[in-house]
């Protein structure tokens, strides 16, 4: 009996073939046991947009009952500086989600040339005012701005990108805090599609303050703790580490995570069967037939795709699980503001 259920078990999920179990080898993905030789399935594309609507709908019953509370709707307010066609869209499209889900936003421009004293005043005004739960200063800033002393002149209570040095040192330290929102959209995207990270190999490639480092302390570091964490064994690279011992460590992973703007970084040779790869890079390429320019990710994906378990898609990955997670600690500052 026992046998048998062992054996029913490990059936390839398409052909039953239960010598699998000893001449083949056998990955799990969700419920099913799939056999290697008789199906060899691509990965599970993990759909950022989907799990965005699903953050968007949680967010929208949280702003409802707020209202129906007799609360103010949260607010967000944006800065924008300079004319970078790819923060004025980052940002058009944060302010839509945020009105598409119920809540008001404003975004203030300026020009290139702000200096650092009048985008600290505008910061200054925004955190005394009580409509505004929210505040979020589009990076990058033109380079005679201090972009730390900007972070850090935003309220830690409504510094929904998580980058105040507070929320920074409370991240480190495990405690509950705004969490960077990209930060926040891989564990959320890790946890909702069920990946295993207890004990687990994980490697981010990248260690940006606002990136890489964010996602390395919510996988390291310990579930118990007031902010839990994922209890994997994580592994951060970076520009100087040699490209051969990244191939050897990223081999080893069972979740890579690549977070350093270069296209094509992580190949199929540097993939484990059975990984879950999370491509967080956003890299405008040109098409090298149409010569129009597209967007890619880090990882090579055609050729990832046939050895991982899942991966996310550049565009539709990370991105829109981003600007969800944008609006959920909006949220959550919005609420906050309630109890203190
Ligand atoms: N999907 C989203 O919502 C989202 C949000 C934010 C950012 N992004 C994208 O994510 C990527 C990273 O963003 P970021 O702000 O962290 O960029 P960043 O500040 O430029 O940091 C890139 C990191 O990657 C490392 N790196 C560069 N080349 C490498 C290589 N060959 N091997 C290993 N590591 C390497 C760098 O190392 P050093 O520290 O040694 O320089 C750095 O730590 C970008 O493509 C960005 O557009 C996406």
């Amino acid at each position: 009996m026992a046998a048998l259920a062992l054996a029913l078990a490990l059936n390839c999920c398409c052909c039953s073939l239960q010598r699998c179990l000893t001449t083949h080898s056998f990955r799990q993905r969700g419920h099913r046991a799939h056999c290697y030789i008789h199906c060899r399935n691509t990965a599970t594309l993990i759909s950022g947009r989907e799990l965005a609507r699903q953050i968007h709908r949680e967010v929208q019953s949280e702003i409802l009952e707020m209202v129906a509370q007799g609360y103010r709707r949260p607010h967000l307010s944006v800065i924008l500086v300079g004319n970078d066609p790819a923060s004025h869209c980052y940002v058009r499209n944060k302010t839509r989600t945020a009105t598409a889900l119920g809540m008001s936003s404003s975004t203030v421009f300026r020009p290139e040339s702000v200096s650092q004293d009048e985008l600290l005043d505008l910061i200054d005004s925004m955190n005394r005012e009580r409509r505004v739960s929210g505040v979020l200063v589009q990076l990058p800033l033109p380079e005679h701005i201090s972009e730390r002393a900007v972070c850090n002149a935003v309220a830690p209570e409504k510094d929904v990108d998580g980058f105040h040095i507070v929320n920074v040192g409370k991240l480190s330290l495990d405690q509950r805090c705004m969490i960077p929102a990209t930060a926040s959209a891989v564990w959320e995207i890790i946890r909702r599609t069920g990946i295993e990270t207890v004990g687990k190999n994980v490697v981010v490639v990248g260690r940006s303050k606002n990136v890489g480092m964010p996602i390395a302390m919510l996988l390291h570091s310990d579930r118990r703790h007031e902010r839990p964490g994922g209890d994997a064994t994580v592994t951060i690279t970076h520009r100087c580490t040699p490209r051969p011992q990244l191939k050897e460590i990223s081999r080893l992973a069972d979740i890579i995570i690549s977070a350093a703007g270069v296209p094509h970084l992580i190949t199929a040779d540097m993939v484990k069967e059975g990984a879950a790869v999370i491509d967080v890079g956003i890299n405008r390429v040109q098409n090298t037939t149409s010569g129009e320019l597209c967007l890619v990710g880090d990882v090579d994906f055609e050729g990832v795709r046939e050895k991982a378990a899942f991966i996310t898609p550049v565009p539709g990955g990370v991105g829109p699980m981003t600007i969800a997670m944008v609006m959920k600690n909006t949220v959550i500052a919005a609420r906050n503001a309630l109890i203190h």
